[in-house]
């Protein structure tokens, strides 16, 4: 399933977009070999688990825990379980984040939502079935490629708390209170941190640990990741505005139909792109004071996110 030798850490000469190729390529292919292909699922659960998985995106939060690994020296081959993991969560959150209850949208990836192709109930259960797996997905990190039992418990800790109540669901349940003339932008930045920043920090920070990430370090992966996922989502909420619908492989104008609060409604465009600029410089000037052996991927993939157009 993982072949440890076929991606040395000594990549960083490589350029960012062939890293990202090569990095995309891997975590693609690991990524069905997770659900185990000997269990008795239910027909259509596992087809629609991987329509979704399987269905593109970007892959950035297993990317960042590559990167975040590689970027302490460990590698890529020990973290693709939990960047595996990592993707189910985020997969899961955007079936669920699709479905009518919730933003009602029809495109995903540059497909059918989730729901439009297996109806509502199993868009339900496809993201049930995602979460849950993620955290059988993470315990491989111990159980096949030999990460430390602590250091899977920790990951596995903090994937519950980045991704659930306090975290990412906390975020998506602040953003569904959301109104326009009610929320404040203070409010707003407590949702984009919430829904979207923690699983960009946990992904860096999860990567850290994979490497033996000092405290130092970790903070440093903290504050990257808080700074860096604010400025993701803000670009978000621009693409959603001025996006190419072909590129972002979604609808556009999503959160204008659904009058919902984001950093163009408060502040403008010209301000959103500002901002992003601005938080992409802080978070690459915490990277910058910490004592990375090899910060230039990291560094490398803020930039790319702030020029991003899907
Ligand atoms: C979309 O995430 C939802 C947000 C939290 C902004 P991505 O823009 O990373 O979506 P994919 O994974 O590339 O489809
Ligand atoms: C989604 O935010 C965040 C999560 C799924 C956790 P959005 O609702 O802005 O994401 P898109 O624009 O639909 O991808
Ligand atoms: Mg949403
Ligand atoms: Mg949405
Ligand atoms: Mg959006």
């Amino acid at each position: 399933m993982i072949n440890p030798q076929s991606h040395s850490a000594s990549q960083s000469a490589v350029p960012l977009k062939q890293y990202l190729q090569e990095r995309i390529q891997l975590i693609e292919e690991t990524l069905p070999t997770m659900l185990p292909a000997s269990w008795n699922v239910p027909h259509p659960l596992a087809e629609a688990m991987l329509y979704s998985l399987m269905a593109g995106g970007k892959r950035l939060r297993p990317i960042f825990v590559l990167a975040a690994c590689e970027s302490l020296n460990g590698s890529p081959a020990t973290a693709l379980p939990v960047a595996c993991a990592v993707e189910m969560i985020h997969t899961y959150s955007l079936i669920h984040d699709d479905l009518p209850a919730m933003d009602n949208d029809d495109l995903r990836r540059g497909k059918p939502t989730n729901h439009k192709v297996y109806g509502e109930a199993m868009a339900i259960l496809a993201g049930d079935g995602l979460l849950t797996h993620a955290f059988f997905t993470a315990a491989q990190a111990a159980k096949v490629t030999g990460v430390s039992a602590d250091a899977v418990l920790t990951i596995v800790e903090e994937l519950a708390e980045y991704a659930g109540m306090r975290g990412m669901v906390g975020g998506q349940v602040a953003d569904m209170g959301g109104e326009q003339g009610l929320t404040t932008l203070e409010q707003l930045a407590y949702i984009h941190h919430h829904k979207t920043g923690d699983l960009v920090i946990f992904s860096l920070r999860a990567g850290g640990h994979l490497a033996g990430a000092n405290a130092h370090q970790l903070d440093a992966l903290t504050e990257f990741g808080f700074k860096l996922g604010l400025a993701f989502q803000i670009q978000d909420d621009i693409l959603d505005v001025i996006g190419d619908e072909a590129l972002i492989g979604k609808p556009k104008g999503s959160d204008e139909k659904s009058a919902k609060v984001t950093y163009p409604y408060f502040i403008g465009l010209e301000a959103s792109k500002q901002e992003v600029e601005r938080l992409t410089a802080e978070a690459k000037q915490a990277i910058l004071q910490a004592q990375f052996p090899q910060p230039q991927r990291l560094l490398e993939l803020a930039d790319y996110l702030m020029d991003r157009n899907h």
